[in-house]
């Protein structure tokens, strides 16, 4: 039994969160064509609700239909009609079956969205992604109207989710992604109020969060998820974050979850990009050396007070106890492998010292993954590969009630490119 990890946690808005562990957000591609949440979304969530986390994560909720992560995520881009408030109450209630916390992830994916979404989305301003292989197009920069309208989107996304019976939201602002893209120097070159200095880039999200504080109210809790550093050159550094952090905590935010990188240094994931990785200056502990942004939380809550929620790389029990009892993490972010041990924060306050490394596993895989991983410019297609593994497992969870781990990558890839096809068909 895992006293320290078993601790409820209060919020600065009052709530209670039962434990400190939790399933971090992960795009699960479950709904319809339209972005409406399915059965399999709610056979998914019910299995991770008895799995005895404290608190659920959404994968990426959108909140516009032309810029999604990927195909099959919910879309909330208006005030939900009757069938979408239906459908997400649904889900909603398989989530919270188990009394645990269910927070809505809200996001726009700006420059991140793939070209089988969108040729030509919208972004900052017109920087592309700089992957090789053509998935991303050149975004158009968003005008301040569009970004007043997305802004606005933010809180309408809230106010739905809230009334549907989810227990809290997060503004995703990590990895990437509008808000993030936004955050860095290098994907915003605007000359205009949301342009330039660090307080200019920080305005879009700290207006996303007033959109959504107004929409939910004062006991409600939300949430950011905030890249430590994008960790390239020139990009958003922990400095920024940290001041960051300092905004959202007196923009009233309850809880802040550290990741760190994007597409193009998929950090997050633990996995280098093309570039070298820019070093971040943050004195780094060889006790926790496993959890990729642990360093940075520990630094971070020498300046605020807010909750902190640590994810990426927790896979043994003693070190994720000792990031919470050291004050570093307030929470536990857990994602991979809970795509295929649902109930590993169940098991973890039972005693289970460690958790599998499907990931390294899949590294190891032969030819395929060391091949390309051995070739640079071919190392983000391994990460795709590896993630649409991960995206598979969610596939039959959501459908079966059981993952497949003996899948292999290559027909884990197949079988996720055949699903994406059929919902943009
Ligand atoms: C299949 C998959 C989907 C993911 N989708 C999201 C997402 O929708 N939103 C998000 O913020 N992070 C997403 N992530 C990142 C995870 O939340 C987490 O930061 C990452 O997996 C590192 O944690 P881990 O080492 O415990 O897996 C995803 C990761 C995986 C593996």
């Amino acid at each position: 039994m895992s006293d320290v990890l078993s601790q409820p946690l209060t919020l600065p808005c009052g709530v209670v969160v039962p434990n400190r562990l939790s399933k971090a957000a992960m795009t699960e591609g479950l709904a319809t064509s339209s972005g409406l949440p399915t059965p399999e979304l709610e056979r998914l969530y019910k299995l991770w609700s008895e799995g005895g986390a404290g608190m659920l994560l959404s994968g990426n909720i959108q909140v516009d239909a032309d810029h999604l992560e990927r195909p099959g995520n919910v879309v909330i881009d208006k005030e939900p009609d009757d069938t979408m408030k239906a459908a997400l109450a649904s889900w909603a209630t398989a989530a919270t079956s188990n009394g645990n916390q269910f927070w809505a992830q809200i996001s726009h994916a700006g420059r991140q969205t793939q070209t089988n979404v969108n040729k030509q989305p919208k972004a900052p301003s017109a920087v592309k992604v700089g992957l090789p292989g053509g998935q991303f197009g050149k975004p158009i920069a968003l005008t301040t109207e569009e970004i007043a309208d997305i802004v606005r989107r933010f809180g309408v996304c809230a106010a739905a989710c809230k009334e549907a019976g989810f227990t809290g939201v997060q503004i995703h602002a990590a990895h990437g992604y509008l808000l993030s893209q936004f955050l860095s120097p290098r994907s915003n070159l605007r000359g205009d109020n949301y342009g330039g200095s660090l307080e200019n880039r920080a305005r879009a999200l700290l207006e996303c969060v007033a959109a959504v504080r107004s929409a939910v109210g004062p006991d409600f809790p939300v949430a950011v998820k905030l890249n430590s550093a994008d960790f390239q050159k020139g990009g958003f550094a922990f400095e920024d974050s940290l001041q960051v952090a300092k905004w959202l905590e007196h923009a009233s935010v309850d809880l802040i979850e550290i990741s760190g990188g994007t597409y193009e240094q998929p950090k997050l994931l633990g996995v280098e990009g093309l570039e070298e990785a820019e070093e971040q200056n943050v004195q780094h502990s060889t006790k926790m050396r496993e959890a990729y942004f642990v360093d940075f939380a520990i630094a971070m809550q020498e300046k605020v007070s807010i909750p902190l929620m640590v994810t990426g790389g927790f896979r043994h029990r003693d070190v994720m106890e000792q990031a919470v009892s050291s004050g570093g993490a307030d929470l536990i972010g857990i994602g991979r492998p809970m795509c295929v041990m649902t109930d590993a924060p169940k098991q973890l306050m039972n005693g289970l010292d460690e958790l599998p490394r499907y990931e390294r596993e899949l590294a190891f895989f032969p030819t395929w993954l060391s091949f390309l991983n051995a070739i640079k410019p071919l190392r983000a297609m391994a990460t795709f590969g590896v993630q649409f593994w991960f995206y598979a497992q969610l596939d039959e969870l959501g459908t079966n009630g059981q993952a497949v781990p003996e899948i292999s990558p290559f027909s884990a890839t197949r079988r996720v490119m055949a699903l994406q096809k059929k919902l943009l068909a």
